[in-house]
């Protein structure tokens, strides 16, 4: 994976998942050393962050490197200057870009003009980091992840999406139950279908049966950041999707509960089902900063 973008699930075959998730969970009970030291990563924000900021920040100081972010309230990118000569010039200074942007293709035309590794930190389009760490944290609980049932109830967009792909490479069984017109596009489920690994996605309407038999049920919130404006509109529709002890009556008993947080308790979940004893929302969160060194190692540190 050395000198190559992560700027989609899509990028990694199921092995090179594999070996990034044994790569982080040997990072997270060994530590790393100063693998790269002396490296530099640019941290280029659209929309505010807590976890991911913080991952790839801790991320770099522990293996020795640094981590300068960058506010885009004076980057503005695209307004200030073009992407692509945003990603040249900060090609000439630093050794990798990770960037979470409004639009997807912000992100892959950076990649595109970027001769250093451009990591995907959000975009609408996918948040594949997040992925992995929730993948982490599926398989300290469960030891493998072939065959694990991974309900997500609200909106298929990025988050959705990147666990759709990952599960496929994983081989793992993902249903997303949305409200109509909320769910998965029809190109994420045709584009899963053709991943190798062995898993399978599917889109339901309907959360109790979506629930019925899952390892995991997860959400997120129902207006992502920059379409808060849309969340009025949509509270009827995603009620019913509401992650509440309603809806987890139909799960089983021991149904973890995730979400990858930030949460708004009382809009897509409860706040006694986050606060339950299966809840591993803080494990998953944990989890962003050892995923993000073996991501950020394998991208960046030549191989011996
Ligand atoms: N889950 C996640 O990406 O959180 P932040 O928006 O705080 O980075
Ligand atoms: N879907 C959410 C995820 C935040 C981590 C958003 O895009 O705002």
């Amino acid at each position: 994976m050395y000198g190559r973008d992560f700027t989609s699930v899509l990028d990694l075959t199921p092995e090179e998942l594999e070996r990034t998730l044994d790569v982080a969970l040997g990072i997270k009970r060994d530590g790393s050393g100063p693998l790269l030291a002396g490296r530099h990563l640019a941290l280029l924000f659209e929309k505010p962050s807590l976890r991911t900021r913080m991952s790839f920040e801790v991320a770099m100081s522990r293996l020795g490197g640094r981590a300068i972010y960058l506010n885009d309230h004076e980057v503005r990118m695209g307004d200030r200057e073009p992407v692509r000569d945003v990603a040249r010039v900060l090609s000439r200074m630093v050794d990798g870009i990770a960037s979470r942007t409004f639009a997807h293709s912000t992100l892959t035309e950076l990649a595109e003009w970027a001769s250093v590794p451009v990591v995907n930190a959000l975009s609408d389009g996918e948040h594949p980091c997040q992925a992995l760490a929730d993948l982490l944290t599926l398989r300290e609980r469960f030891g493998s992840l072939r065959g694990v049932h991974l309900t997500y109830l609200g909106e298929g967009n990025n988050v959705a999406i990147s666990l759709a792909y990952a599960s496929m490479l994983a081989g793992m069984h993902f249903t997303c139950a949305s409200p109509e017109g909320y769910g998965l596009p029809d190109e994420v489920i045709a584009q899963a279908s053709t991943l190798s690994g062995g898993g399978s996605v599917r889109q339901l309407f309907d959360p109790h049966e979506a629930v019925r038999g899952a390892a995991a049920v997860y959400t997120d919130v129902w207006a992502s950041m920059g379409e808060e404006h849309l969340l009025a509109s949509r509270l009827e529709a995603f009620g019913p999707f509401k992650m509440d002890a309603a809806v987890m009556a139909s799960a089983p008993a021991d149904a973890l509960v995730m979400h990858d947080l930030p949460a708004h308790r009382g809009e897509e979940i409860s706040d006694d089902v986050i606060e339950s004893e299966h809840s591993v929302v803080f494990d998953q969160a944990e989890n962003r900063l050892h995923a993000q060194q073996a991501i950020l190692l394998q991208l960046m540190s030549r191989p011996q």
